[in-house]
């Protein structure tokens, strides 16, 4: 993993970083590039913008690791809320959710059942729970869960999870969703992981989502591809034409803030585009895990906000 990366990914855990940049007015500026803002009307508000635009929204309640049962509940009810929110206000958008912010590394028991209410609240609504992919200390037990959830007929339209193409064990992971009719959210992924588990070279991550994009591409489920790396894209794309897989039965996703020429650029070609939309106070290891993807921009950011 180049140097800078690692640094970023390092100072993603920094809790005395964290605790300051949270509270001060210049961490916000600087974070505003990838989160919507503070607030669930922030997040309802850029939902509506992106919506606007053509395009789908995933809303995340920024959070993650969470220390008590309580705190667990208290995501829990803002993905609650946020679920009401977006029926009410008819947004074309669904909910991205981590376990670790639903306790499970107190209980997977407690996590399970957070994400069961959830699943069943979307499955009224008739949206969708996107359970989010974290460190490969996690996987099984988050794959578990899903797994289970989507067993129970009153959710099962309304769970799915993500996919990383840096572990080597993502291929039979998918043979095993797809097996099982779980939609799969492919993403290269962001941790920083060992190589007795994860690719360590950019190029054999790339190779790999190439192969697990086309896996999900050939199933009869709705998959997104989640990527801003024109190479992946303009490969699904082809690989869609060649075998006659309409636009319409897969969706690119990408970040909130990222490539947004590329968005917009998909959406005009007729491909469907969903903007993951992170909001809320605890934006921290988020933004710095975008830092880490792309170090230029802590250059960016900084030359932009004193220029303004
Ligand atoms: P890559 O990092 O190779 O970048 C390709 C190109 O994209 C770069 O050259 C640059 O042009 C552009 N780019 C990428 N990142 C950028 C950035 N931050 N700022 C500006 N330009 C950038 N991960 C995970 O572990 N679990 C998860 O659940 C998710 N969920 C998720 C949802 C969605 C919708 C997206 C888009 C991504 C995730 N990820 C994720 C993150 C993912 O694993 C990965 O870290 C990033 O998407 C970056 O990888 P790319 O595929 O974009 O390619």
């Amino acid at each position: 993993m180049p140097p800078m990366r690692s640094a970023f990914i390092a100072l993603s855990k920094n809790r005395t970083l964290r605790n300051f940049s949270e509270r001060s007015a210049v961490g916000r500026r600087m974070s505003s590039r990838f989160v919507a803002g503070m607030e669930i009307d922030d997040a309802l508000r850029v939902a509506e913008a992106v919506n606007r635009q053509g395009m789908a929204v995933t809303l995340d309640s920024l959070g993650e690791s969470v220390t008590s049962e309580t705190e667990a509940h208290q995501a829990a009810d803002f993905y609650h809320q946020l679920l009401d929110s977006i029926d009410a206000r008819k947004l074309n958008a669904n909910i991205s959710v981590k376990l670790t912010q639903m306790g499970l590394q107190l209980s997977p028991v407690l996590a399970e059942s957070i994400a069961w209410k959830l699943a069943e609240h979307a499955g009224k609504l008739g949206n969708f729970v996107r359970i989010d992919m974290e460190d490969s200390s996690l996987t099984q037990v988050t794959l578990d869960i899903v797994r289970r959830l989507h067993a129970r007929p009153e959710v099962c339209a309304a769970i799915g999870t993500v996919i990383q193409a840096y572990l080597y064990r993502s291929q039979s992971d998918i043979e095993q969703l797809l097996a099982d009719g779980i939609r799969v959210r492919l993403c290269k992924g962001a941790y920083k992981e060992p190589a007795n588990v994860a690719f360590p070279r950019k190029a054999a991550v790339d190779a790999n989502y190439i192969k697990l994009s086309r896996m999900l591409l050939d199933s009869p489920l709705y998959h997104a591809l989640a990527t801003h790396d024109d190479a992946m894209i303009s490969t699904a794309k082809s690989f869609a034409k060649q075998r006659g897989i309409d636009a319409n039965r897969f969706e690119f996703q990408m970040l909130y803030g990222v490539r947004r020429d590329l968005q917009r650029t998909l959406v005009r070609e007729g491909y469907k585009v969903r903007v993951y939309v992170p909001f809320g106070r605890d934006w921290f290891p988020y933004f710095m895990r975008r830092l880490a993807e792309r170090p230029a921009n802590a250059l960016f950011l900084a030359k932009n906000f004193f220029r303004a």
